[in-house]
This record gives structure tokens, sequence and C-alpha cells, in this order.
């Protein structure tokens, strides 16, 4: 059986990704009913960056389905300065039954899939943060409904890793992806093609502009992040000037369909992307979409182990009686 990874939004197929929304909404409804890591086995968790929410929902998911997690700090192993991935994989799944990696470079991912046995989760790259999207598709479906044929506008840095993943993960799942930046903060064209390739096989649609009115019309999700992504803090100054328009404040949210949730993948910067009144506001749904990390990761984490051939019998009847 092939072992499954999570490297990018687009790792899922459309119906795998329905399968593990739906698995995530039935484990927020039952959180300790399906245990796929028993006995406890370990699943290693690594931070090249920091993080609160990716660490916290990762240890108490792993915890929550029955195992242990390690969690490893930037520069506490030898992982990419003294020993290669290739060689940290075939060492970790011989220990683990998970390995999840917040780290910079892409490659790094995909060298640590090409050579493990154990599934391989993107906890954030440089690229994507594909685990973010499951918790904020889930909390669309519980805010709207359904994501298919529902409108997001992104707003801000357009060239970032959420940028991205809300433009794959949201046709993935059937939206109407609208995304603004300034013209040299646009996502790069490898990424629109592959949402555009999507997007025809789901109903789904695209939108690159550096307008944010044309995004933000009617919309009825609003997006954004932090201008200032991790490793790019000695660009702060020049950042700040270049983003401006594309604040999501009242100014913004007037322009959005009347009742537009509005999500953020925290941490956020009350009054550089995102006003106080907005984020603090009725129509923010952060807290629960943060919330959502953990339900999201424990289904996507189930779904892994069960697909690859990982889990037990009792655990493959109940993750797929549970993603119907
Ligand atoms: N949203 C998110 O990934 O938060 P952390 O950086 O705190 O993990
Ligand atoms: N774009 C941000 C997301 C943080 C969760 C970063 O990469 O720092």
């Amino acid at each position: 059986m092939r072992i499954r990874h999570f490297l990018t939004d687009l790792d899922l197929s459309p119906a795998e990704l329905d399968q593990v929304l739906t698995l995530a909404a039935t484990m927020k409804a039952d959180p300790y009913a399906i245990k796929p890591l028993a006995g406890p086995q370990t699943a290693a968790v690594f931070f090249d960056k920091t993080s609160t929410r990716t660490r916290f929902s990762f240890a108490a998911g792993i915890s929550a389905l029955g195992g242990s997690p390690l969690v490893v700090n930037p520069g506490e192993s030898q992982l990419g300065h003294k020993e290669t991935i290739a060689d940290t994989a075939r060492v970790l799944d011989r220990m683990v039954s998970l390995i999840i990696w917040r780290t910079y470079a892409q490659s790094g991912l995909k060298e640590m899939a090409a050579y493990s046995s154990v599934p391989v989760i993107n906890a954030l790259s440089d690229d994507y943060h594909p685990c973010q999207l499951l918790a904020d598709l889930l909390t669309v479906r519980e805010q709207l409904g359904t994501t298919q044929g529902r409108s997001l506008a992104y707003l801000g840095d357009a060239a970032n890793n959420m940028a991205n993943s809300y433009l794959l993960a949201g046709v993935n799942a059937g939206m109407d992806v609208r995304i603004a930046g300034p013209q040299d903060y646009l996502p790069e064209p490898r990424i629109v093609e592959a949402a555009r390739a999507r997007a025809a096989q789901t109903g789904g649609s695209v939108l690159i502009t550096s307008d944010p009115a044309e995004a933000l019309r009617g919309a009825e999700v609003v997006a954004t992040d932090t201008w200032i992504s991790m490793g790019q803090e000695q660009e702060k100054e020049a950042r700040l000037q270049l983003f401006g328009e594309y604040r999501v404040d009242a100014a913004a949210m007037a322009q959005a369909a009347p009742g537009a949730v509005v999500l953020h993948c925290l941490p956020a910067y009350r009054g550089v992307e995102i006003s106080a009144e907005v984020l603090d506001g009725p129509q923010s749904v952060v807290w629960d979409e943060a919330e959502n990390r953990l339900h999201a990761q424990k289904a996507l984490m189930a779904w892994l182990l069960v697909e690859s051939g990982l889990a037990d019998a009792e655990t493959e009847r109940l993750v797929r009686a549970g993603t119907r």
C-alpha cells in the first residue's frame, strides 16, 4: 500500500478533502472515540520555525488519538545540519508513526517523504500551510454549511504560504477564490496554473488581482495573514509600506457580502493587516478557526494512517464510518 503524505493542499483529491473534513466534524463531536495511535505510539513534531497553534494542536491531537507527541524545537536535533533529511527519515520511521514538520524549503519535506515509510505532514513551509486550510475549510463549512460555490477573498501578501494554500485548498473545495495583493506579491504562475486545473475539476474559480475591491465584491469569506512571514523580519519596514491598501478593516468589510465571515490563521497584528475592530468584531470566526486546527489535524492523521495501511481494523472501521 502507498504511504500517503500531506505536503501540499493538492495532495488530497477533492473527494478525499471532503472525507477529511467530514471526519473532522465527526471527531469534533466525539473527540476520544478514534485511537489510531494507541500504544501509545509516538509522533515526531519538528519545528524549524516558532509556533503556538501548530505545536499545541498537534501535541493535543496526538495525545487524543492515543499517542505520544515528541516535539522537537528549532536546533534541538541533528536534522538538516549534522545529518541529511533522508538519513533522519530512515531512522525515524523505525520509531515513530507520523512525522510532522514545520520548515522553510518545500524540497526538505519532499525529501523526508521520499525516504519515510510513515506519513509526513507539512506543518507550514515557505510555500504552503495546508493544515491551516483544513481548519479554515472546516470553519467555512460550520459557518456557511458548505464550501462549494462559496466566495473567498484573501487580501495582503499574496505571494506567501497562506495565499498559496487559500488558492489551492479553496478551489479543491469548490470555492470561488479571489486573491488580491500588490503586483509583485501575487502567487507564482505555477501555483495559479495548478489552482486553475483543480478548479476545472471541482467547479471552483480563480481570480488574481491587485484591486482589493474586485476581490472583495460580495465575498462571503474574507481572509488575511501577516504581511511579514517568519523569515522575512528584515523586510519589515518595506513590507509595512507595501500592503496598506490591502488591510482588512471596516471599509473593506463593507464591500464584502453582508454577514461575511473573517478568517485569520493567527498570530494577528491588530492595526496592521487587520483592524482590531474587525478581528475582535462579530464577523470574526478566528477563535473557532484556531480550535479547528485540533479537530482537522486529528482527522488528517487518522485518515492518513488508514489510507497508508498503518491503522488497526477497528480504527479503519471508525474512520470510514466517520467520513460519511
Ligand atoms: N496559524 C499558525 O500556524 O499558528 P502558529 O504559528 O502559532 O502555529
Ligand atoms: N505566513 C505566516 C503564517 C504564520 C502561521 C508565516 O509563514 O509566518
